[in-house]
């Protein structure tokens, strides 16, 4: 079906976070508090953030500092802030943060006693409507968390990766100013700028694509791969984070309402079991995969312009290239993956509601080979 819906209120560019207390007060929920749940307490400084806790003084702040989190770790969150009213929550930091605030907003509805209520109500999706609003400021260019209504919790003791998500859980607005962004290590700006570009290439194939997210796929990917250049030339320019901050904002926009394929799909257990870190792990895997499912894109020459190349085939040493000016290793082998591994890996690639929107078929044989074409 050909239809398109996003309502958040989508602000980026240098300085746009100076209409944070502004939106934060349109947003907030009478006599309850506000929640701001940073990455670390650095951002604190920045002007719009310390405009907004001058304002408030009964703010909370609290900071999480993990990556890919962990339903324990939500849990404790959950635990140490459902009691204090919340009304409004403004997460800051990168992926992880964000998918932290948008879960608490359908947490908070729910009386969970236990870790393990909590693995059920999220498996079984019991949460129902948010309880309260949130705000997203990303402070890495990548993951277009910020846009979308879904976040992702980890379970890995019990091997299993969970999505909380509901459409009612778009953010109220999202600003993503690089001044957040432009001072991160350059192997980190790259892997999450191409991160955003994987988002946008699966958007623009994923099974359940529309006219909106392809437009939108197409010009996240031009504005990420035509500036990644000046990023790697000049870590620190203004217009390269800026342009990186663009791509990933419109790539979130894209991908919001197709979510991701076979990329996404087969990177999860080489993030779980061998630590590879996701932006890497998911751009590697973008030549292979697009290599299988280009005879069925739709218009796939437009694909291969936006990202500056003339074959399929381009892609994979274009991505290459660039991981390795970031200091990325590009195999397998060099992130400690072996021969051996390929099989349990490919089996566990295939994830529901990433394989199944890929256009073409995951098997595990089909894993297996994209697998070993990056081996
Ligand atoms: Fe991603």
């Amino acid at each position: 079906m050909n239809r398109y819906y996003n309502p958040v209120r989508a602000y980026q560019g240098y300085g746009c976070l100076a209409e944070l207390p502004r939106l934060a007060q349109e947003a907030a929920a009478p006599g309850k508090r506000t929640l701001l749940l940073v990455w670390d307490e650095s951002v604190l400084a920045k002007q719009g953030i310390r405009e907004l806790l001058e304002k408030d003084k009964t703010l909370l702040v609290r900071r999480f500092g993990a990556s890919n989190p962990e339903l324990g770790q939500l849990y404790h969150m959950y635990q140490e802030t459902r009691a204090l009213e919340v009304g409004l929550v403004i997460a800051v930091g990168g992926g992880s943060v964000l998918d932290v605030g948008k879960s608490l907003c359908c947490l908070y509805g729910s009386a969970i006693s236990s870790e393990e209520e909590l693995r059920q109500l999220i498996a079984e999706k019991r949460y129902g409507a948010p309880a309260c609003r949130w705000i997203g400021v990303p402070t890495t260019a990548g993951t277009g968390s910020e846009v979308t209504c879904w976040a992702t919790i980890w379970d890995s003791c019990n091997d299993v990766k969970f999505s909380v998500d509901t459409s009612e859980n778009y953010a109220f607005a999202a600003l993503a100013d690089p001044q957040l962004a432009d001072t991160m290590p350059l192997g980190l700006a790259v892997s999450s700028a191409l991160d955003a570009v994987a988002h946008a290439t699966e958007s623009y194939w994923a099974k359940a694509t529309n006219t909106v997210s392809r437009a939108l796929a197409l010009k996240a990917i031009r504005t990420v791969m035509g500036h990644i250049d000046l990023l790697l030339k000049d870590p620190a320019s203004r217009e390269a984070h800026d342009q990186m901050a663009k791509g990933s904002m419109l790539a979130g926009l894209a991908f919001s309402n197709t979510r991701t394929t076979g990329c996404h799909s087969i990177s999860y257990p080489l993030t779980m079991r061998r630590h590879i870190p996701h932006g890497v792990a998911v751009s590697l895997l973008l030549g292979p995969v697009l290599a299988l499912n280009y005879p069925a894109v739709q218009d796939g020459q437009a694909l291969l312009e936006a990202f500056g190349v003339q074959r399929p085939a381009d892609v994979q040493r274009r991505v290459a290239d660039i991981l390795l000016a970031a200091g990325h290793p590009v195999t397998l082998r060099a992130w400690g993956v072996a021969e051996e591994d390929i099989p349990l890996l490919a089996a566990h690639g295939i994830t529901k509601g990433r394989a199944d929107n890929n256009p073409v078929e995951l098997t595990e044989m089909v894993v297996q080979d994209i697998l070993h074409a990056i081996l």
